[in-house]
């Protein structure tokens, strides 16, 4: 278990209302300067999206839109689709984009975890033995296997593995039923960060899950859970150095993280939620190129 540290709240949040909304949770509010965006004008990339959908499970983008999004933002962006590891592979080879491989799986409680590993060989080998064999079309983010085994088999790679959404409604809930808090609490020990913000949540859900992140001194990671090609870059993450591939896990793991930002409209908060709970409730078509992975140069680096 990680020791306990308390951070500063106005370190990661960027919308000063926000803050503010959030108050009861947090002590004494300090809102730091727009560093961060201050640089990404000069030169770089600073600035990551760190959970984002494309067509490969249950979003409206394709990687290529993905990236031209990310090139027009000057961002970084983890594709982190629900059992495919397939487009994040394929945004990281096209290496115009700061990624990390990464995916997100759900397990039989209904739970869901993002993934993010260092080396794409070790994705890849992950996906082949974990998720590929046993994925499946009808409800195709979750898997027939526990979430303390998931997370077991992931830590087994050198992986940073994180909590999605944790206080988003229905089955996104983990306080939602007794069999969810003790998977939980099984879990807990696997778990390297936690994502303090998610764009289809609401404050007080964020405002929670940004509490929980401090109270277990977890690594703050923020997403927008973009199903569409308007709601990329909706929330992220503002680290401290210039980010690219090869960095950013190191960033992550190492905490270089100086804020969490967010970029919302009501209308796109919306929009981007119902798209999540539409998409959720359909059956998905894997109508991809399912020999990607085998055209890949195909080394393991197992630890
Ligand atoms: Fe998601």
């Amino acid at each position: 278990m990680k020791k306990f540290h308390w951070t500063k709240p106005g370190k990661y949040f960027s919308n000063k209302s926000l803050a503010q909304k959030t108050r009861r949770f947090f002590h004494p509010q300090t809102i730091y300067p727009d560093a961060a965006a201050d640089k990404t004008l000069k030169s770089g990339v600073f600035r990551v999206d760190t959970h984002v959908h494309t067509r490969f499970s249950d979003g409206s983008a394709t990687v290529q839109q993905v990236e031209n999004a990310c090139l027009s933002m000057n961002i970084g962006c983890c594709i982190t689709d629900h059992n495919e590891i397939r487009g994040s592979l394929m945004l990281l080879d096209q290496m115009k984009v700061p990624t990390i491989p990464s995916i997100e799986i759900g397990s039989k409680e209904q739970i869901e975890l993002l993934i993010f590993f260092r080396h794409p060989e070790e994705a890849e080998d992950f996906f082949r033995q974990y998720i590929e064999p046993i994925r499946r079309n009808y409800r195709f983010s979750f898997l027939p296997l526990s979430l303390d085994y998931l997370a077991e088999a992931a830590s087994e790679y050198d992986t940073l593995i994180c909590l999605p959404h944790p206080f988003a409604p229905f089955w996104k809930n983990i306080e939602y039923g007794k069999k969810r808090r003790e998977v939980i609490f099984r879990t807990l020990n696997h778990l390297d960060c936690i994502e303090a913000y998610n764009s289809t949540a609401t404050h007080k859900a964020n405002s929670k899950s940004l509490a929980l992140c401090q109270i277990l001194g977890r690594i703050p990671l923020a997403g927008s859970d973009s199903h569409a090609i308007t709601t990329i870059g909706m929330a992220g993450i503002d680290f401290f150095n210039r980010v690219t591939s090869d960095n950013l896990f190191d960033s992550i793991k190492n905490d270089q993280i100086s804020r969490i930002f967010e970029n919302e409209t009501k209308l796109r908060h919306v929009s981007n939620t119902c798209r999540l709970v539409l998409n959720h409730s359909k059956n998905i078509v894997m109508n991809h190129d399912p020999s990607y992975l085998s055209k890949r140069k195909f080394t393991l680096h197992k630890r």
